[in-house]
């Protein structure tokens, strides 16, 4: 924080991956104690993190929904984030915390990072860290990520085919998140590697509509936004 600035607080707060039951204390703690609670909208839509994190809200505060683009592929939004960190700011600058709502872990692929990039430097800014899809993914289909020495990588499933097969062709055991509109390249991927057997989708893990399914099961097409592919090839017996 800068010399003379408002000590007030933003807090990233990672609220987990569906069931708000996997709120950790620290930020079931925080929401109830800001004046302010802060989260993502994407166009035409409600926050998911919200929806998490709704049965601690108080009635009493204020809360910034802030329209930022959440599925872009290209470089993110500038002026949505510009927009949203001074909202922010001027509310810290009043001397109020507030609370940043995060799907899962803030710094575990989440946009908080736009935020935090802008106001940590004029500001104090806490990461609280919560669940990621990553781990409640392995928890749904009741199998570790990976043990001992295996390489586990986690891999965007929009990088290019050719990207996608090199690195999982070197990994034991493969996390591959943003499936979404992604799904038939990468089962394609899987299948050329002959690993699709071994593959499972975990769709809205920990919430009350999640599905888990072999990959070998599903038609062509798309899959929710909130699917990963957890793929296991190392031939470790545990
Ligand atoms: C932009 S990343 C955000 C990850 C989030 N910050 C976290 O800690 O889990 C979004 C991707 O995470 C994965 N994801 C998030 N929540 C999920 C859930 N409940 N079930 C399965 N995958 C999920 C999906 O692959 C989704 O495309």
């Amino acid at each position: 924080m800068a010399g003379d600035q408002a000590v007030s607080t933003l807090y990233g707060l990672g609220v987990g991956p569906g069931d708000p039951e996997l709120i950790t204390v620290k930020a079931w703690r925080i929401i109830g104690q800001v004046p302010v609670i802060a989260y993502p909208v994407a166009n035409g839509t409600d926050s998911l993190a919200r929806r998490i994190a709704s049965p601690f809200i108080p009635e009493d505060v204020l809360e910034l929904r802030l329209p930022i683009p959440m599925r872009t592929e290209r470089e993110p939004a500038r002026e949505a984030y510009e927009d949203a960190a001074r909202l922010i700011a001027e509310q810290l600058d009043l001397g109020k915390d507030i609370a940043f709502l995060c799907e899962g872990d803030p710094f575990f692929y989440g946009s908080f990072m736009y935020v935090h990039e802008r106001l940590q430097r004029a500001h104090t800014v806490m990461v609280v860290p919560g669940v990621t899809s990553l781990t409640a993914c392995a928890a749904a289909i009741g199998r570790p990520l990976a043990a001992r020495n295996e390489l586990l990588k986690v891999i965007p499933a929009p990088l290019e085919e050719t990207r996608l097969t090199e690195e999982i062709a070197t990994a034991e055991a493969v996390a591959i998140i943003k499936v979404g509109k992604h799904f038939d390249k990468v089962r394609r991927v899987l299948r050329a590697l002959d690993v699709a057997d071994r593959a499972f989708i975990i769709e809205r893990a920990t919430r009350e509509d999640e599905r888990i399914l072999a990959l070998e099961d599903l038609p062509e097409g798309e899959r929710p936004y909130f699917s990963t592919i957890l793929v296991y090839r190392g031939g470790e017996n545990w």
